[in-house]
């Protein structure tokens, strides 16, 4: 598939390969004698999040507690990525350095191109407002708000200017809750309060969705809905997903599926759960 074109040449991705097609015969005394073909490494050009030797070391006291140690990877754009990994393996804590909601204790994590660590505080709020919707497994919707009010102010919190009609509606129909806005999240089932939040995350239409444990206090039927929405995200809207999960087969959802073991990114057969599964 063409990503975009540099000069006349389709830029194709394969995998951790930035491929310029210089398609073209080259000629020898007037004969098309072989195919020139240039093969420059992709880096950090495309990717919209890099993630650079990370550690986090949480202090309790005197106690030292490692929860990453060094993690590296990357997503591209318009990836859908699931981090799957037991209880304790450091998901939350890289999901929460990955919103620039804490910070690593060494490397580095670039959001599209910017090192969130070096920004201000307020052009790092600027940026996970403008760049990034969040979906916790708690919902952590506003009690005193409806659900339509819970959802709008999402916009406002990102300074926008009122909230695209077209797109609300789309997004609380295909999730399920058109008919439940008025009512308050005391009101709401866990499931549709779920819905409301993953629409409070995409009104903003974010380059990246950050989830953790989305269907982690769900049913299956409201799961489903939940995953199918994040990849419509992904596919219709073009968002790029990161979802984390202790749950193999919502992990399923994503195109590709990162395995954490203590604090580390292990190979499948490393992950207890997987390996079981
Ligand atoms: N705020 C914190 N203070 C101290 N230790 C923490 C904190 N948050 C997480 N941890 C520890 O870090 C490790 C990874 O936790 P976490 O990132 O929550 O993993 P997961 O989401 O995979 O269950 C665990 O040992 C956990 O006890
Ligand atoms: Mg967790």
């Amino acid at each position: 598939m063409s990503l975009f074109n540099f000069g006349n040449y389709p830029i194709t991705n394969f995998g951790n390969l930035l491929c310029v097609a210089f398609c073209r015969a080259v000629s020898h005394a007037g004969r098309p004698s072989g195919v020139l073909c240039l093969v420059i490494s992709k880096g950090s050009v495309s990717a919209i999040i890099q993630v650079e030797n990370v550690t986090k070391v949480y202090q309790i006291g005197k106690v030292d507690v490692p929860a990453l140690c060094g993690v590296s990877f990357s997503v591209e754009p318009r990836e859908f990525v699931s981090i799957v990994g037991p209880s304790g393996s450091g998901k939350s804590t890289l999901f929460y350095v990955l919103g620039g909601l804490t910070r690593a204790t060494s490397g580095r994590v670039l959001i599209d191109g910017a090192d969130f660590a070096a920004l201000s505080d307020a052009k790092r709020t600027e940026m996970r407002k403008r760049k990034i919707g969040f979906v916790f497994q708690k919902f952590n919707l506003l009690p005193t708000l409806s659900a339509q009010g819970n959802i709008e102010i999402a916009r406002e919190i990102a300074g926008g200017n009122g909230v695209d009609k077209d797109l609300f509606a789309e997004v609380t129909q295909m999730l399920g809750i058109a008919g439940r806005l008025e009512h308050r999240p005391s009101e709401l089932s866990g499931g549709e309060q779920q819905r409301v939040a993953l629409a409070r995350a995409l009104i903003n239409q974010p380059a990246i969705v950050l989830a953790d444990e989305p269907t982690g206090n769900l049913d299956s039927r409201n799961s489903e809905i939940v995953l199918k929405m994040l990849r419509d995200a992904n596919q219709k809207f073009g968002q790029t997903i990161l979802m984390i999960t202790h749950n193999p087969q919502a992990a399923q959802a994503g195109d590709r599926i990162i395995h954490m073991r203590d604090g580390q990114i292990v190979a499948p057969e490393l992950d207890p759960q997987w390996a079981i599964h």
